[in-house]
């Protein structure tokens, strides 16, 4: 991996540089380029204007890694508040959420996985009530046999449950020989960690090339995939491989996240795609926005400018 992206990812990590990071009046231009606002009143106003402008959205309610049930306990409530917010604005159709199990407890001990699993539940029953769906992300390769264990499980009861799969990682491919079945929602992406040799591919290429044989084996499926990246290297031969079919655009979805190529994002919409624009909000911001510098070192440099004061 490369040099910078992993001493990035490794910062993420930080307590120190969080604190520092956080508290930098400066840092508000950058997060506000990739981050909605801090309350669900913020992600209902962008949510609107995107769904007004032809996009379809999922909101993601930022925290990770809780170490304690109480916390766990207030994403919870974060998640209802936004799904009433908006089933109540009438966006239900094009609006649902994306939920890290981390953020619901997945790593609180031998009873994580459990805790986790009851309030994704909770989640997944408030968004069959509003009539959205829920998402569930994909974290370090660490948690993904759990994760998708918990996903298996939800979708006993709400088949609509998407998962999340990293073409990053070597298991990958059988993920998805696995999820392709009928109606099942998956999101592909690269995958945002860093992760060991010998688990995931170490090269951009290698990365690459997984995600086109992941994204064959989701299209020759019979399930709903989701190709979230922003790479033309990849959209581009799926939009070509989409438009030989005659594939219904509504049966695959784009994805991609706020604030990233918007210009992209708009040409597919315009060209009668389906794109779902992943909107996060909250005030715990940290380790999603470090996850996207490191991802282009032409954003570290728009950060450092913002945090010298000079953007
Ligand atoms: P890549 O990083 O190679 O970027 C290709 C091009 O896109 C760049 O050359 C640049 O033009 C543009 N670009 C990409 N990132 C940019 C940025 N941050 N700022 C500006 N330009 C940028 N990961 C994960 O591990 N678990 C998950 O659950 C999810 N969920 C998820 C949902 C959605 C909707 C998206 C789009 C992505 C994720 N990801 C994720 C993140 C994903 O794994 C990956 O880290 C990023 O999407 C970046 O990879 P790309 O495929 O975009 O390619």
């Amino acid at each position: 991996m490369n040099p910078l992206r992993s001493a990035i990812l490794a910062a993420a990590r930080s307590d120190r540089l969080r604190a520092a990071i956080t508290t930098a009046r400066p840092t508000r231009a950058v997060v506000d380029r990739f981050v909605a606002g801090e309350t669900a009143a913020d992600a209902l106003r962008v949510a609107r204007r995107l769904v007004a402008t032809g996009f379809a959205v999922s909101l993601d309610h930022l925290g990770e890694d809780v170490t304690d049930t109480a916390e766990a306990g207030r994403t919870v409530d974060a998640y209802r508040e936004v799904i009433a917010a908006v089933a109540d604005a009438g966006l239900a159709d094009r609006v649902e959420v994306s939920v890290k199990l981390s953020a619901l407890g997945q790593a609180l001990g031998a009873a994580g996985e459990h805790i986790a699993a009851e309030h994704a539940a909770t989640i997944c029953a408030a968004a069959a009530d509003a009539g959205t769906t829920v998402t569930v992300d994909a974290e370090d390769h660490t948690t993904t046999e759990s994760t998708l264990r918990v996903v298996g499980a939800l979708r006993a009861t709400w088949p609509w449950v998407g998962a999340v799969v990293q073409a990053q990682l070597r298991r990958t491919e059988d993920d998805c020989r696995a999820l392709a079945g009928a109606g099942s929602r998956v999101r592909l992406c690269k995958g945002a960690y860093a992760e060991p040799g010998s688990v995931a591919y170490d090269t951009a290429g290698d990365v690459r090339a997984g995600f086109a044989r992941c994204a064959g084996i989701l299209l020759a499926g019979a399930g709903h995939p989701m190709f979230a990246t922003h790479d033309p290297a990849l959209i581009r031969p799926l939009t070509g491989r989409l438009r030989d079919t005659g594939r219904d655009p509504a049966t695959v979805e784009f994805q991609m996240l706020y604030g990233v190529r918007p210009d992209e994002q708009r040409r597919l919409v315009d060209e009668g795609h389906t794109v779902r624009v992943y909107v996060p909000y909250g005030t715990q911001w940290y380790g999603y926005l470090m996850r996207r510098l490191a991802e282009r070192p032409a954003n570290v440099g728009f950060f450092l400018r913002a945090l010298a004061g000079r953007r």
